[in-house]
């Protein structure tokens, strides 16, 4: 019989220590021990209970074959879907929808499975309103609101569930444990109970997990570590769209991208996320481009825009959204010393990507140097183009990878040109490349200039 003993462990380094205190003498970090319960088995590991080891071509794999969740961007993230035994763990903001999502995906597996849905945070009824909602009401999907581990287990025990989504994790405790629920402590025992649970079964298992204000997974990071994927699910909450993604996957490509738009019945997949971007662009504003982007493996065009103002600050205003501040601040100290836009030093500029997206990637440079000089001179770039390419300190345009898949995706929204690095590969059919060696070369050949020269496309030398 096993018997249940209190130790306290340092969640940075795991040195553990039989009582409290405030600094960890492993690792010498303040502040990190945790209340944990070590079950101590008497007596050793029967020999006969051992697996043997099995040739690894004999490893059956029929019961691990990843099954779909009926949304075709969830697949998509997951590599085919969900597989028994296995543990994912959805992270997002409060509002992001991962309540939804799941609620969803149980509606579909009800189709011929069993599915028991914990709500450990909200009421029953709050979950039946919404599965009301999303037209969800399966007889198959099986609701509790309880929030104490060892109920959970009797509940999975009874309904022998093929899906178990716990919502959240952070919400789940168990008595046993002397520290309070949501503590480090608390959240990890019980998502290592749920994994060896998730195992033993064959259970998938769907685990929420809220995330901290600068975006880490709240408690301890090892949560990670025990789950099998980790998808995040992001967005802009004043947006309807949603981008879902495996941080970690052990079943696949964590290279994937989902993209959903949160409606009035739940969310939908986006197929063509490009055409949805753009869909409400105007043609002919001074600051804004479109700069085809690459998310995981999937092309993205997406309309970046630049306000410039004269300021009246000492320190003028940088404001940078769903764009990285750093670069962005970067690209306009390249502007003012290589392309010479001196009057930059002394305005307010404000940058942004348009629909909720985040746009981090280099290769974007281009896009939003050009955004801010066409702002800057109050001449908008010509219809049909986009821009691709990484600006480095001195000036230089440099390549970016996968140009070919990008420009055709631009391609085949109908766009025409496409200012690129004078390394890019040729373009696909459909559309021309303009190349220019360095940030001046283009703002200078797209006619942007200060110099008085008039708006409109000159090719820029090869
Ligand atoms: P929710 O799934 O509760 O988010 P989370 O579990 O990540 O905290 O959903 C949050 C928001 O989604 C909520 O503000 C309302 C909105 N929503 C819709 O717009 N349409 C819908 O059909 C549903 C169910 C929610
Ligand atoms: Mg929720």
């Amino acid at each position: 019989m096993a018997k249940v003993r209190s130790v306290f462990c340092c969640t940075d380094c795991g040195t553990g220590s039989p009582k409290w205190v405030g600094r960890c003498p492993g690792c010498g970090a303040w502040n990190t021990l945790v209340e944990e319960v070590a079950a101590a088995s008497e007596g050793s590991v029967p020999l006969a209970h051992a697996e043997r080891p099995t040739p690894i071509a004999e490893v059956l794999m029929d019961e691990w074959e990843a099954q779909s969740t009926g949304l075709p961007e969830l697949d998509r993230v997951l590599g085919g879907g969900l597989v028994p035994g296995s543990v994912t763990l959805l992270g997002g903001e409060p509002g992001i929808g991962k309540s939804t999502l799941l609620l969803q995906v149980a509606a579909e597996w009800a189709a011929g499975r069993r599915v028991l849905y914990v709500s450990a945070e909200e009421s029953r009824q709050q979950v039946r309103l919404r599965a009301d909602r999303l037209a969800a009401l399966r007889p198959r999907i099986w609701l509790s609101a309880e929030a104490a581990l060892p109920h959970i287990e009797a509940h999975v025990e009874e309904v022998d569930p093929h899906l178990l989504v716990i919502d959240s994790i952070q919400a789940v405790h168990d008595p046993q444990l002397g520290s309070a629920p949501g503590s480090v402590g608390q959240v990890r025992a019980c998502a290592h109970r749920l994994v060896q649970q998730a195992k033993a079964r064959g259970l998938a298992t769907v685990l929420v997990g809220h995330v901290t204000k600068d975006g880490g997974l709240a408690g301890p990071r090892v949560l990670e570590h025990v789950v099998d994927t980790v998808l995040a699910f992001e967005g802009d909450r004043h947006h309807a769209l949603r981008l879902l993604r495996a941080v970690k996957h052990r079943f696949g490509s964590t290279q994937e991208l989902g993209l959903f738009e949160m409606g009035d019945a739940g969310l939908t997949g986006v197929p063509d996320a490009s055409g949805l971007f753009l869909a409400d662009r105007r043609h002919g504003v001074p600051g804004s481009v479109v700069v085809p982007t690459i998310e995981g493996h999937r092309p993205l065009l997406v309309e970046l825009q630049a306000l410039v103002a004269n300021s009246s600050l000492p320190a003028p205003r940088r404001s940078a959204q769903g764009l990285d501040g750093g670069r962005l601040a970067l690209l306009l100290a390249v502007l003012e010393r290589r392309a010479g836009l001196t009057t930059l030093a002394t305005s307010d500029v404000y940058a942004l990507a348009v629909g909720g997206v985040k746009v981090v990637e280099p290769g974007a440079d281009l896009g939003v140097a050009l955004a801010v000089v066409s702002a800057l001179t109050d001449r908008p770039l010509p219809a049909g183009l986009v821009a691709c390419g990484e600006i480095g300190l001195a000036g230089e345009l440099r390549q970016v990878g996968q140009t070919a898949r990008r420009l055709a995706e631009a391609a085949r929204l109908g766009f025409t040109y496409a200012i690129v690095p004078c390394s890019a590969p040729d373009p696909p059919p459909g559309i021309s490349a303009l190349r220019a060696a360095t940030l001046a070369e283009a703002v200078d050949g797209l006619g942007l200039a200060c110099s008085g020269r008039p708006p409109g496309l000159r090719s820029v030398a090869p």
